[in-house]
C-alpha cells in the first residue's frame, strides 16, 4: 500500500486541559535507520496521558511544576503509547519481511541495550506516539503479533498497563499458589494485574469498588473486596493468613493498612499513586518481617518477551471498555478522567 505525504493526528502544542488537544495535518514522518513504519489501527490510552497532558508530574524539588513525567516536554508532541498496527515501510538496515505484519510497538525508551534495561522515556511523551495515522518506532521494538488471537483493539490494550503490571508481578516474584492484592483492579493496570496473576495460578484478591466489582470477578479475581467499606477487616476475613504479594497501584493509607496483611518474606509492590503518593507507615512492619516494598515503573525488553508469548498464546485477554475516532481523543481523555469504565479506552484512526 502506498504511504501517503501527510497524516492527521490529535497533538498538544502545550500543556492544559482537553482543549489543548488540537488536530493537525503533519508529514508523515521519514524512517531513520533501524526504525518501521507502522499504520496505527488502535491505540489505547493510559492516565499518563492525561497527567502528561495537564503537565501533572511535578518536577524534583518542585511538586507543582508543570512537568512531564522525565522533565519538560518538547511540543509540539503527538501523545499515544499503546499502538497495534501494521508494518508499511522499514527504513535501512531492517528486514524487508517486516512490511504487512501486525505488530505491537514497545513504547519504552530504554536507558541501556539488553534484557534487564530501565525505561527512561515513552512514545507519546519523549518522542511522538499513536494519536496518529502512523507512527514510526525503532524495528526491535516492533513485536509481531499477526498469529494471535487477540484483536487490534485488545493488542493495543497491552504494552502500558500489562506491562507494568507484568513488571509488577515479575518484580515482586510471584509464585504459583501464592497469595496476592490487587488495588485500583478495575483499571487498565488492575484488570492486567488480575488477569496475569491468575495465569499464574495465583490466589487473587482484589480491591475494587461499586458495580465494577462483578467486571474484576469475571476477568478471574478469587474474591473482591469493596474499597467503599473496611478493606484491611474484609482481607483478613478472606485470607486469615495474610498475603504473599500486595500489588498496589493506589498506596497512599493503602499502604500503611496493607503492610502489615504481609506474610513473613511478602513483598509489597507500588506503581502509582492514585489515593496519595505521601505515605506513613510503620516501618517496623517491613524489617521484623523481612518484607520488602518495591517501586516498579513500566517494564523492561525481558517483560515485554513475556507479555508478547502471553498474548500470542491467548493466555490473556484484555477488555475492552470503549473505542473512540482519533478526532475525538479529547472525549476519549475525559471519559478515562471520570473512571466511570472498566477496561481500556481505544481511539482508532
Ligand atoms: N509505574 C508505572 O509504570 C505505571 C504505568 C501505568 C500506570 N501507572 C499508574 O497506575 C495507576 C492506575 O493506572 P490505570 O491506567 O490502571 O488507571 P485506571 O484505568 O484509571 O484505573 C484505576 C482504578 O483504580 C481505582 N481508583 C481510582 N481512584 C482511586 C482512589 N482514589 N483510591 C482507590 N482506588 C482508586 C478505580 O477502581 P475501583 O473504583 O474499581 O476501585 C479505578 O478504576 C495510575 O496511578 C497510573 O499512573 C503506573
Amino acid at each position: 500500500m502506498a504511504v501517503p505525504t501527510t497524516m492527521r493526528v490529535m497533538r498538544i502544542a502545550r500543556h492544559g486541559g482537553p482543549d489543548v488537544l488540537t488536530k493537525a495535518e503533519v508529514p508523515v514522518p521519514s524512517l531513520a535507520a533501524g526504525e518501521v513504519l507502522v499504520r496505527v489501527s488502535a491505540v489505547a490510552l493510559n492516565n499518563t496521558d492525561l497527567w502528561t497532558r495537564e503537565g501533572a508530574y511535578g518536577r524534583p524539588g518542585d511538586p507543582t511544576a508543570l512537568s512531564g513525567w522525565r522533565g519538560p516536554i518538547e511540543f509540539p508532541r503527538i501523545q499515544g503509547a499503546d499502538v497495534a498496527g501494521r508494518v508499511v515501510s522499514v527504513g535501512p538496515g531492517v528486514d524487508a519481511g517486516l512490511v504487512g505484519r501486525r505488530v505491537v510497538v514497545d513504547p519504552a525508551i530504554y536507558d541501556a541495550d539488553g534484557p534487564d534495561a530501565n525505561p527512561v522515556g515513552l512514545m507519546g511523551s519523549e518522542r511522538d506516539g499513536g494519536y496518529a495515522e502512523y507512527v514510526t518506532a525503532p524495528a526491535r521494538q516492533v513485536h509481531d503479533m499477526t498469529d494471535s488471537p487477540l484483536a487490534d483493539d485488545q493488542l493495543a490494550a497491552l504494552p502500558t498497563a500489562y506491562g507494568t503490571a507484568l513488571g509488577m508481578i515479575e518484580r515482586g516474584r510471584l509464585w504459583a499458589g501464592e497469595t496476592v492484592l490487587v488495588s485500583g483492579a478495575s483499571g487498565g493496570v488492575g484488570l492486567a494485574l488480575v488477569q496475569i496473576a491468575r495465569a499464574r495460578d495465583a490466589r487473587v484478591l482484589a480491591i475494587s469498588s461499586g458495580e465494577k466489582i462483578a467486571s474484576v470477578r469475571a476477568a478471574g479475581a478469587h474474591d473482591v473486596v469493596d474499597r467503599a467499606k473496611d478493606v484491611v477487616e474484609q482481607v483478613r476475613a478472606i485470607a486469615p493468613d495474610g498475603i504473599d504479594v500486595g500489588l498496589d497501584v493506589v498506596a497512599g493509607d493503602l499502604v500503611s493498612e496493607g503492610l502489615p496483611l504481609l506474610r513473613d518474606g511478602g513483598r509489597w509492590v507500588i506503581a502509582g499513586a492514585l489515593g496519595g503518593y505521601r505515605v506513613d507507615f510503620d516501618v517496623r512492619r517491613l524489617y521484623l518481617h523481612n518484607a520488602q516494598l518495591i517501586g516498579s515503573a513500566m517494564h523492561t525488553p525481558a517483560h515485554f518477551e513475556l507479555l508478547m508469548d502471553l498474548a500470542r498464546r491467548g493466555e490473556i485477554a484484555p477488555v475492552i471498555a470503549t473505542t473512540f475516532p482519533l478526532h475525538q481523543a479529547a472525549d476519549a481523555q475525559e471519559e478515562l478522567a471520570r473512571r466511570q469504565h472498566v477496561g481500556k479506552i481505544v481511539l482508532v484512526p
